[in-house]
């Protein structure tokens, strides 16, 4: 993929699972509050601006989503428009807007300066459809609609707040130039075909660092920003050289899934049964339950509280990855070619665990006990054992393998994310 002129500003929502695959050649935006917290390296590959979001000092008193995503567009609009302005008398004056698509009011920003607009969606094609169909029918999926997609009902009402976040999405995003989503074409042909037909569907995934897949880009190694404490990371490459191939499972659940007291105690004694490297974030370690740390048996076990994840799937003593099944969680496993055990929260994961089990078939998902309603730890035990040495375990790995190999070609030159990619540049360049 060839970089030529034009000035790309990047806008992503503020969380980890959002800044994480925002990463093309470019001018991106930071909160004041997020930049300060990462205090990013000046001299890192990656040139940021800061915007606002009504909470520069951090959140000083509670607030609802609403009245985040109001404040976020009264004062990110404002603040993105002055970076445009600084920029407008410099020798690269800014082009176009990739802004994720949880903020839809940037279209809005970058038409005001007759620049391109290009939203991009952090998720699956699968999962925005779900969501272009809700929003068309006002919040909520009238069927008949494809049994796959009926699935997902199931949890979409219980979060109203993160709904109107995920389907405002879609109230201009016809407008846009090109829609860009963090995927690639093999993995979701059929979905990114129905998505096809209301936009023009741009699969520029997976957004993982190049050395990781192609190595067209040798200083591509790392995500580079992290909202996260990486005191443990590097500890983490050398333990997991010191175990046997395929050994260990690998646990976490990413930025933000909270679980509860009764379901940490349920995992904690499921993973027990295996040699394990488990992060759990400081929010989360008093959940544990008591003394579990001190009985860890570190020769054979590790927890963390936050990983190299990449490094850490990339290294070949993981035999699975016990996860919620977050999108970049989801693709990271695909592209590393390493199974899934599939312990969805909320949003998109039920989605992304039900393609992990049967359409992709490179995982299980780990059945929840109706009495508890929360997966029970004999059960989670039974599905890690599963993957990791049941009688489908070789074609899940084999599976997974494929899923990387398809991932590779799909970024190498001629592959389709190649492709798309060259198509979004030739665009910001003669807009
Ligand atoms: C959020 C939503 O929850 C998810 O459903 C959505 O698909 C994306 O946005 P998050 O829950 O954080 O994201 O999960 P995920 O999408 O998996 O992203 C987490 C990122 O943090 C991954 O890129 C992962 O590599 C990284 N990570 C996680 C680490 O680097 N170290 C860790 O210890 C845990």
């Amino acid at each position: 993929m060839e970089m030529k002129s034009g000035h790309v500003l990047a806008v992503p929502y503020p969380m980890q699972g959002h800044i994480t695959p925002i990463r093309l050649k470019t001018t991106l935006t930071l909160t004041t509050f997020i930049f300060k917290s990462i205090k990013p390296d000046p001299s890192g590959p990656i040139s940021i601006a800061t915007i606002s979001d009504g909470y520069d000092q951090g959140c000083e008193s509670p607030y609802t989503v609403h009245e985040y995503l109001q404040n976020f567009k009264t004062f990110g609009s404002r603040t993105i428009a002055d970076i445009i302005r600084k920029h407008q008398t410099s020798d690269s004056p800014i082009t176009c807007i990739v802004y994720d698509a949880f903020i839809p009011w940037a279209l809005d920003v970058a038409r005001e300066f007759g620049l391109a607009a290009t939203p991009f969606f952090t998720q699956s094609c699968a999962v925005n459809y779900v969501y272009y169909l809700s929003h068309i029918n006002h919040g909520s999926l009238k069927l008949p609609i494809e049994e796959l997609f009926a699935f997902f009902l199931s949890v979409s009402g219980s979060y109203p707040a993160f709904l109107e976040m995920v389907l405002q999405q879609f109230t201009n995003f016809e407008k846009a130039d090109l829609v860009l989503v963090n995927t690639f074409q093999d993995l979701e042909l059929h979905e990114k075909e129905l998505l096809s037909k209301v936009c023009h569907v741009l699969t520029i995934g997976p957004t993982i660092p190049s050395m990781y897949l192609d190595q067209r880009i040798k200083s591509d190694t790392d995500y580079d920003l992290n909202l996260f404490d990486t005191k443990d990371v590097s500890f983490c490459t050398s333990w997991l050289n010191t175990r046997p191939q395929g050994s260990v499972v690998y646990v976490a659940f990413g930025s933000i899934a909270k679980l509860n007291n009764v379901q940490m105690e349920e995992l904690a004694s499921a993973v027990s049964n295996f040699s394990f490297l488990w992060v759990v974030r400081d929010s989360e370690e008093a959940k544990l339950p008591p003394g579990f740390l001190e009985t860890v048996d570190k020769n054979k076990s590790l927890v963390v509280k936050w990983s190299p994840q990449l490094e850490v799937l990339s290294n070949e003593a993981i035999g699975c990855f016990l996860t919620h099944c977050g999108w970049n969680s989801t693709m990271e496993a695909l592209t590393f070619g390493v199974p899934m055990v599939a312990m969805p929260q909320w949003t998109d994961q039920p989605m992304n665990a039900k393609y992990i089990q049967d359409v992709w078939k490179a995982g299980v998902r780990v059945k929840i006990d109706n009495k508890s309603g929360i997966p029970k730890r004999e059960e989670i035990e039974f599905s890690i054992k599963e993957v990791m040495e049941g009688e489908k375990s070789k074609e899940m790995k084999e599976n997974a393998k494929k899923w990387r190999d398809l991932a590779v070609k799909s970024l190498s030159e001629g592959g389709s994310t190649d492709i798309n990619i060259d198509t979004f540049v030739s665009k910001v360049q003669s807009k």
